[in-house]
Parts: structure tokens; sequence; C-alpha cells
């Protein structure tokens, strides 16, 4: 079997994730999430108290060696073989993710990155750019979308879930506040493109999305195995 592409990208707190997560661990694709990488680099710029100093972080991002780990449903982050996992879904990491992400020389150390990932086989791959610019000849492209009322409460649930001490309305300013980013930054914006299908998971369940999106998947592995034979 030829090698599929799966390109979704959304708004914070979509659903891509979780849907991306499960298509990979039922169809035996690598699963990327994308966002983690850029998360990983924030962390790391506040771990080391030069966020706010563009040009540091573009020094750093250069020399680190960023690597993820899909095992248990979970994506472990690993830079210079340090783990971060644990601690890139913060909120003072949330806050600062989509200013790190603007910058254009970070996205294209990550970009590069994220290319060379799908080099290995059949990949699902969720973000911000993964239709436009990353996997612009994916073969399934999807674009996943919420009502911002959904959006906020399984993004405030996970972070209770955790343990996490947040306020609901932190929850939904910070996604209100980096959509904006992601959608009206220069380089890479956020958006629908033509080809891509619009999932929108606001009264859906994680399965019948699931079932929305393997049709599509799996009309995609026919199409290629059908093109592989002429
Ligand atoms: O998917 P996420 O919410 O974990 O992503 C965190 C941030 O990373 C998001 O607000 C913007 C940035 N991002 C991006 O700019 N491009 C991507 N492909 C993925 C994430």
């Amino acid at each position: 079997m030829s090698k599929i592409i799966v390109a979704i990208d959304g708004p914070a707190a979509s659903g891509k994730s979780t849907a991306a997560k499960k298509l990979a661990e039922l169809l035996g694709y690598v699963y990327l999430d994308t966002g983690a990488m850029y998360r990983a680099i924030t962390y790391i710029a506040l771990k080391n108290n030069i966020v706010d100093d563009i040009d540091k972080v573009i020094k750093a991002v250069k020399g680190l060696d960023i690597s993820l780990k899909f095992e248990n449903s979970v994506t472990r982050v690993f830079v210079n073989d340090e783990e971060v996992t644990d601690f890139i879904r913060t909120p003072e990491v949330s806050e600062k993710v989509s200013e790190i992400s603007r910058i254009p020389e970070v996205r294209t150390e990550l970009v590069r990155l994220q290319k060379q990932m799908s080099e290995k086989g059949s990949i699902v791959a969720e973000g911000r750019d993964i239709t436009t610019v990353v996997f612009p000849n994916a073969d399934v492209k999807i674009y996943m979308n919420a009502s911002a009322d959904v959006r906020t409460e399984r993004r405030y649930k996970e972070f209770i879930e955790k343990g996490m001490d947040v306020k609901i309305d932190d929850v939904r300013e910070n996604l209100k506040k980096r959509d904006e980013i992601d959608s009206g930054r220069e380089i890479s914006p956020l958006r629908k493109t033509e080809e891509a299908i619009e999932v929108d998971t606001t009264n859906l369940t994680v399965e019948e999305e699931l079932t929305k999106i393997v049709a599509l998947i799996k009309k995609a592995e026919l199409n290629s195995h059908h093109n592989s034979l002429k």
C-alpha cells in the first residue's frame, strides 16, 4: 500500500488531537502533533527566560533537537533528550505559544522537521498550517471546527481532570486570543482551503466524527492503490 498523508487543521480545542490520535491508532499511521512542537519551544523559551527576546528564541531553536514518541495514546515530547511532555500543556505555555509560533524562523525550522517525520510512512498530522504549508499535497485534508462554547468546555475539562487550577473565563479568553493570532499572522495563518472538508464537531460524538473521516481515508487509500496499479 502506498503512503497516505492525512492533514488536519483547525482552531484550538476543535477536536483535532483526539481525532488524529484515534485515527493513527486505528489505521496504524504515524501521529504527528505539530502543536506539541511549538509548545516545546515555548516551554524552553520560558524556562530560559528568553520568551520575549525574538533573536534569542531564533538562536535557541536552531540548536534544539525536538523529537516525538507516540506511546499508549500519549505524545511524549523530548528536547535534547529531556522529556518535556508534562510541562507543555500548562496555561503559562498556552499563554505564550502563539507569539512564538508567529516567528518565521521558528516555523521554517519546525516545518522542515515535520516534513522529515513524514518520510517513514503513512501519517496523520494536525496543526494550523498542515493542509496549506506542511503537506499541501495531502491525500485527505480536513478542517475541524466547533463552537467557541464547546471548545472552551472541552479544554477546561482537560485542565480540571489534570488537577490544574484554572478559571473557565481564562480558558475562553486564551482560546480566543490564540485563534486571533494564529489566523491573523502573516506567515502560514490558519485558514480553511478550498479542498479541505470541514468537520464541525460541535454536535458530533468522537465515534461519529471518526466514522466520517475514516470513510474519507479509505477512499483515498483505494484511489492510491488504484493509481499504483496503473
Ligand atoms: O494544537 P495546539 O493548540 O497544541 O497548538 C498550540 C499553538 O501552536 C497554536 O495556538 C498555534 C501553534 N501552532 C502553529 O502555529 N502551527 C501548527 N501547525 C501547530 C500549532
